[in-house]
């Protein structure tokens, strides 16, 4: 229904004051610009009862023409007054509004990058590679493809050792082509005395293959970092104080070590170097991760075989050396308690977040 306002003539003082009475009021519930602008249209525009009185004026005889002038003057200032006013209360609690709207809260987390991680094995290669250049020794590198010689005769495998099966070592097409995936690091102590002679200090963090199935505690793509210093009146003491020192960097200072008599044949005499288990300290006869000997093997070491010497054209009755080959995957799980090889192998985003970062 349209909306008819009485109509109120010029005159009719009470009548006026009670139409400015209704606009205000209407001015004063608008809710909304918006319909405070609907408002204002029906309260004074041109079919408004306010525009009507105004037009009256000047139908009304002339001495009454100016007293009815100045009633809708007055009227008609209040009225716009009170629009004017309600204009501005809305017009500032929309601003508000849409300010409060426009918050930003600062504290909220962001969607930042993550950061990534280095791949832990990555990480554990380099700390090991700090240690010994701490020590004053040198790192080296060999090639991962490398020359039968240099894996085996060098290292005085005779022909028919075990190690140079199928079940152990990656051969490389053709068959006779002298080339296998190296089995170990150590043919790079050949390379390093060869090339460098002696004295020599060095040690070779790198990637090692063997014909292994992937399972918790084998990969067959693994690390090792294998150590070797040759100098006059080296000794196993040596030996055995440079693994205590590595230990103690890797692992806490204070570390248990044992010594345990092997073989291998390019050292003589030699050893497994073991770890105190971590994981029961030598307690627990029912322990999994030591199977109750209360140790962990950790690594191959040893004098270096004479023979080794003579290879590489290093006179023996003048030099001793030691060499030694641990396994960087068993550092790692000594190290930061990782019990499952799958883990370093996967390259879940999650293990290297976890050991891969270094504050
Ligand atoms: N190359 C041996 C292996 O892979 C580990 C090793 C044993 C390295 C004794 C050495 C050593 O340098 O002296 O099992």
């Amino acid at each position: 229904m349209p909306f008819v306002p009485e109509s109120v003539s010029p005159l009719d003082q009470a009548g006026l004051d009670r139409l400015a009475d209704q606009a205000r009021d209407a001015a004063a519930r608008a809710a909304n610009l918006e319909d405070l602008g609907r408002l204002r249209r029906q309260w004074t525009g041109d079919s408004s009862a306010l525009a009507a009185a105004n037009r009256a004026i000047k139908e009304l005889p002339g001495p009454d023409r100016a007293q009815a002038g100045k009633n809708m003057g007055a009227v008609k200032q209040a009225v716009f007054a009170a629009f004017d006013h309600r204009r501005q209360v809305l017009e500032e609690t929309a601003a508000e509004a849409q300010l409060s709207r426009e918050t930003v809260d600062v504290t909220e987390p962001t969607e930042r990058l993550a950061p990534g991680a280095r791949h832990p094995l990555e990480l554990t290669q380099e700390r090991i590679a700090d240690v010994f250049t701490a020590m004053g020794w040198t790192i080296a590198e060999g090639p991962e493809l490398e020359a039968e010689w240099f894996n085996f005769d060098a290292l005085n495998f005779g022909p028919d050792h075990p190690a140079r099966q199928m079940q152990d070592t990656f051969f490389v097409d053709p068959p006779g082509s002298g080339l296998v995936m190296r089995t170990h690091t150590s043919p790079v102590q050949a390379r390093v005395l060869l090339s460098q002679g002696v004295p020599c200090y060095v040690a070779v963090p790198g990637k090692v293959f063997r014909t292994d199935e992937l399972d918790a505690t084998h990969t067959p793509v693994f690390h090792q970092v294998e150590g070797l210093a040759v100098d006059r009146g080296l000794t196993m003491g040596d030996l055995r104080g440079t693994l205590d020192r590595f230990a103690d960097a890797m692992f806490g200072q204070g570390v248990r070590t044992r010594l345990r008599p092997s073989f291998f044949p390019f050292t003589e005499p030699s050893a497994e170097m073991d770890l105190l288990c971590f994981a029961c300290r030598g307690v627990d006869p029912a322990c999994r991760t030591c199977g109750g000997s209360g140790w962990i093997e950790w690594g191959g070491c040893g004098m270096v075989d004479p023979n080794v010497l003579v290879a590489c054209g290093v006179d023996p009755t003048e030099y001793q050396g030691f060499a030694f080959g641990m396994g960087i995957e068993r550092t790692l799980m000594f190290r930061n308690g990782v019990k499952d090889m799958h883990d370093m192998v996967e390259g879940d985003i999650r293990f290297s977040l976890r050991h891969g970062v270094e504050i």
